[in-house]
C-alpha cells in the first residue's frame, strides 16, 4: 500500500516496545529449561530465578509482596480466576457478587455462567459518563454477598472508577474487591494496600509487553479455587508450565513505562479531542474532566455518519481505529458500554475510538484527524439520515 500505518488501537493492544523483545529473546534461544526444573539443574534454576525475579519488580509496582502475584495467560485467564476462583472458593458465606453493566466480556461471561451455577448477580448501572455510583453499590450489597467487581479503567470511554473509594466500601462491609486493572498499570499509579484491592487483573500486552501473559493479584489469606488442575505451579493457583519469556516481557514493559510517557501521551489526547471536536456534529463520548479519563482514550460519535463506515475508510487510509458499533461486539447490538451510559443507538453506532501510545507523535494524530474530517463529510453527502434532515 505504500503509506504508513497510523495505530490508534492501543486499548486493544500495543506495540511490543523493543527493549522488551531484547530482555525476552534470550529465554527462547539460550534459556529454555523450565522453572520446575529448579531442583534438577542450573538452567532449571536460572529459569526460577528469572521468573522470579519478574515476579517481584511487578509486585513491587503495585506495592504487593511477590508471592501474591500469580501469572496467567492474560487479563481474561486473570479476571476468570478472579471471579469464578472466588465464587467457588465462598459458597459457603453467599452467593451474591455485584459488578457493573459496563466490564469488559471477560468479566461479564464469567458472571453470567456462575448465575447458570445458581449464583445471583447485580449488574449496577453507570452514569452518563461512565461512572457507578458509590451509593448505589452500597445498597447493592447484602449479607449474601461475597465479591464485588469493579473495572479500574473502561476499555471504551477510558473512565476511571474510583477505586480506593470501592475497596474502603468493601473492606468495611467484609465483601471481597476484584478490580479489572488490565488498561490501568502502568499508565496510573497503583498501591493495592491503599485501594484495599484484594484481587486484580493485569494483561501485559496493553502495557507494550507480548500477548499470552497476564497476572492476578491476591492478597494473600484470599482462597481462590483454581480453574485449571495439574501441577504446582504458581502457588497451587495456576496449573501449567510457566511462560518464562513472557514474565520476563512483562516485567521489563512495566519496568520501562514512566509516569512521563503517561503525560506525553495525555497531552496528545487533550489535543486530539480539542481537534476532533472541531469537526461539525462530533460528539465526546465518556468523562469530560481529563483526569477522570484513561490518558490515552478519546471516544467521539460523529452525527450522520456510521461507525462502521468511518472504520473502513479510515483504514483504508492506514489508520486503525475501532467502532462502538455493531462489529465491534460480533452481536448486532451496538456497544453495550455505551448503551449502558443511556446513549441512544444512532450515536453508540457513530462512536469511534481512538487510543494513543508513546510511540504515536503529533503529526500523526493531525493527518488522523483530516482523514476523519474528510470521511466524515463525504459519508454525510450520501447519509440518508442527513437527507432525511433527521
Ligand atoms: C478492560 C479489559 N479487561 C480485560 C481484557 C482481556 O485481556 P486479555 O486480552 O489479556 O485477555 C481486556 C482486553 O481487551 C480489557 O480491555
Amino acid at each position: 500500500m505504500g503509506q504508513e500505518l497510523i495505530y490508534l488501537d492501543n486499548a486493544t493492544s500495543t506495540k511490543v516496545a523493543p527493549e522488551v523483545v531484547e530482555a525476552m529473546l534470550p529465554y527462547f534461544t539460550e534459556r529454555y529449561a523450565v522453572a520446575s526444573s529448579q531442583f534438577s539443574h542450573t538452567p532449571g534454576l536460572e529459569a526460577k530465578e528469572a521468573l522470579d525475579r519478574a515476579r517481584a519488580a511487578i509486585a513491587s509496582r503495585i506495592n504487593a509482596q511477590p508471592e501474591e502475584l500469580v501469572f496467567t495467560s492474560g487479563g481474561t485467564e486473570a479476571n476468570n480466576l478472579a471471579i469464578k476462583g472466588a465464587a467457588w472458593a465462598n459458597r459457603k458465606k453467599g452467593n451474591h457478587i455485584i459488578t457493573s453493566k459496563i466490564e469488559h466480556l471477560s468479566v461479564l461471561h464469567p458472571c453470567r455462567s456462575l448465575e447458570r451455577e445458581g449464583f445471583q448477580v447485580t449488574y449496577l448501572d453507570v452514569d452518563h459518563e461512565g461512572f457507578i455510583d458509590l451509593d448505589q453499590l452500597e445498597d447493592a450489597i447484602t449479607d449474601e454477598t461475597i465479591l464485588v467487581s469493579i473495572q479500574w479503567v473502561n476499555q471504551e470511554v477510558g473512565a476511571i472508577q474510583n477505586i480506593e473509594e470501592i475497596g474502603r466500601l468493601c473492606r468495611e462491609r467484609g465483601v471481597l474487591f476484584h478490580t479489572d486493572a488490565v488498561l490501568g498499570l502502568g499508565w496510573l499509579p497503583l498501591d493495592v494496600q491503599e485501594a484495599n484491592i484484594d484481587l486484580a487483573s493485569f494483561s501485559a500486552h496493553k502495557l507494550h509487553g507480548p500477548k499470552g501473559i497476564g497476572g492476578l493479584y491476591v492478597r494473600s489469606g484470599v482462597k481462590l479455587k483454581r480453574l485449571l488442575d495439574g501441577g504446582y505451579n504458581e502457588f497451587e493457583l495456576r496449573a501449567g508450565t510457566e511462560n518464562i519469556p513472557g514474565a520476563v516481557g512483562f516485567a521489563k514493559a512495566v519496568e520501562i513505562f514512566t509516569s512521563e510517557d503517561a503525560e506525553y501521551v495525555r497531552g496528545l489526547r487533550d489535543r486530539l479531542i480539542e481537534s476532533l471536536l472541531g469537526i461539525e456534529g462530533a460528539e465526546l463520548n465518556g468523562p469530560r474532566d481529563g483526569a477522570r479519563r484513561h490518558p490515552g482514550n478519546v471516544n467521539v460519535s460523529f452525527r450522520f455518519a456510521e461507525g462502521e463506515s468511518i472504520i473502513l475508510h479510515l483504514d483504508m487510509k492506514g489508520i486503525a481505529v475501532i467502532t462502538g458499533s455493531a462489529c465491534f461486539s460480533r452481536a448486532l447490538e451496538p456497544s453495550h458500554v455505551l448503551l449502558a451510559m443511556g446513549y441512544p443507538h444512532e450515536r453508540a453506532h457513530s462512536s469511534i475510538r481512538y487510543t494513543l501510545s508513546r510511540y504515536n507523535t503529533p503529526e500523526e494524530l493531525d493527518r488522523a484527524v483530516e482523514a476523519t474530517r474528510e470521511v466524515v463529510e463525504r459519508l454525510r453527502q450520501i447519509s440518508p439520515m442527513k437527507r432525511g434532515g433527521r
